[in-house]
């Protein structure tokens, strides 16, 4: 057995702006040296795609490692602190299931179908708001679509929007690890928590006020049935505002961005509804914002590797689709290629933190793919864009385009 520390591991700057500009290159690179870790200045990175998979299905022999992120942070003993190592993801093991299987059972494709009438509301006004002028930058509209769909599915006031906005890109940017950003990460968190308060009050105080069978409804009342504290239960509201954000937004950037060199996919796109289900998982599996961090909770031995106690890992699920070892040709953009079970993508995570609003995300994404071509003609690049700090919710900052409006 070999340990960690006596392997020659390539190194990865992970924080530069070079590397988020392009890192299935690093990754590639680093292969060479060693086919499945390589090390950088905030912990070791496991990029091949069955490495991910075969110790993301070890999970119980890790703990998730926010604690870690907060301390490196020095944010230890702050409400954004105590909300970050206490949300849904960063709990122990027994509370953890204890909370998802409270709610789990709720998040079927039947609950995120039912909303696609909502989504396509939602997603057609902001077209008619957004495509007039011919031109537009796709992921400033397109950031506007999880959080209106969220707003409508907990009842919020729209005029709080922008400011809500604001507050979840401060929060996506928090896990890139730059401390001088606390200030207005603190801010956003409270501006967060105070809606979050506010709507379960109001809710509680007047039931009949808000819509039976929607989300917060969902929530309140499964929490109120398995007895769910409710500070917990805010902060599960607080995650679900965070969690569905930047990830959807990013996803739905990106595929917007690949699309602008394949018309015929983009055309294909708003012709068939069906169609838009392949290029999700396609989409998903060349781009996700995902990197997901973990501490081993004890020595792990992975292939004949010691992984010692308390190593932060992050398995980066944005690049485990561009795996040459397991997907043919990776780099071309194929809705229709072939998916055999063991070579699906994993942008929502495997084993006990799976994502639970991966169906929502998915109808949301589908109905957006379906809609905007619709909409957005002949669409083409109009600008610079940049990218989001990596590991965080990475992706495209910014993607200016011009287009003929229909
Ligand atoms: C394309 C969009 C999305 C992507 C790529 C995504 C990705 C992920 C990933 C990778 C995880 C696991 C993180 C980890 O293991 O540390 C996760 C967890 C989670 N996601 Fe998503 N997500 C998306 C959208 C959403 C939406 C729209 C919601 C809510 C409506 C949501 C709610 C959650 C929740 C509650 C968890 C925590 C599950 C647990 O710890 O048991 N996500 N998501």
């Amino acid at each position: 057995m070999q340990a960690l520390a006596e392997l020659d591991l390539p190194y990865l700057p992970v924080e530069t702006e070079e590397f988020a500009a392009d890192p299935v290159r690093y990754f590639n690179a680093a292969k060479v040296q060693h086919p499945w870790i390589a090390e950088s200045d905030i912990g070791f990175f496991i990029h091949e795609y069955t490495a991910i998979r075969e110790l993301l299905l070890q999970d119980d022999k890790m703990r998730p490692a926010y604690d870690g992120i907060i301390e490196q942070m020095g944010a230890r003993g702050t409400p954004w602190g105590r909300f970050t190592e206490e949300q849904l993801i960063s709990l122990p093991a027994e509370k953890h299931r204890f909370l998802r299987d409270t709610f789990a059972a709720k998040f079927t494709p039947r609950f995120a179908n039912q909303l696609r009438p909502m989504m396509r509301q939602t997603i057609s006004e902001l077209l008619d708001e957004w495509t007039p002028s011919g031109r537009m930058d796709f992921e400033e509209m397109a950031s506007y679509f999880p959080i209106s769909n969220m707003f409508t599915l907990v009842g919020a006031p729209r005029e709080e929007i922008p400011a809500i906005r604001s507050s979840l890109e401060t929060l996506g940017l928090a896990f890139s690890m730059d401390k001088n950003r606390l200030p207005e990460i603190h801010e956003a968190y409270e501006r967060l928590e105070d809606l979050v308060q506010r709507l379960i009050a109001n809710r509680r105080a007047n039931p009949e006020a808000g819509n039976p069978d929607d989300l917060l409804a969902l929530l309140i009342n499964t929490g109120d049935e398995g007895n769910v504290d409710p500070r917990q239960l805010a902060d599960l509201i607080i995650f679900f505002f965070i969690a569905g954000y930047d990830t959807s937004k990013n996803v739905l950037t990106y595929a917007m961005f690949k699309m602008l060199d394949r018309p015929d996919i983009y055309e294909r796109c708003g012709a068939d509804h069906e169609y838009c289900r392949k290029v999700v998982e396609e989409s998903l599996r060349y781009f996700n914002p995902g990197s997901v961090p973990r501490f081993a909770a004890e020595d792990i031995v992975f292939r004949d590797v010691l992984l010692p106690k308390d190593t932060m890992l992050w398995f980066t699920l944005n690049i485990s689709g561009h795996d040459p070892g397991t997907f043919e040709d990776p780099e071309r953009f194929d809705p229709d290629r072939p998916i055999a079970p063991e070579k699906r993508q994993i942008a929502f995570s495997l084993g006990k933190h799976m994502c639970l609003g991966q169906y929502i995300a998915r109808a949301q994404l589908q109905e957006a793919l379906h809609l905007i071509p619709q909409r957005i003609r002949n669409p083409r690049l109009a600008g610079e864009y940049g990218w989001r700090p990596y590991p965080g919710a990475w992706g495209l900052k910014g993607l200016p385009i011009e287009f003929t409006p229909a």
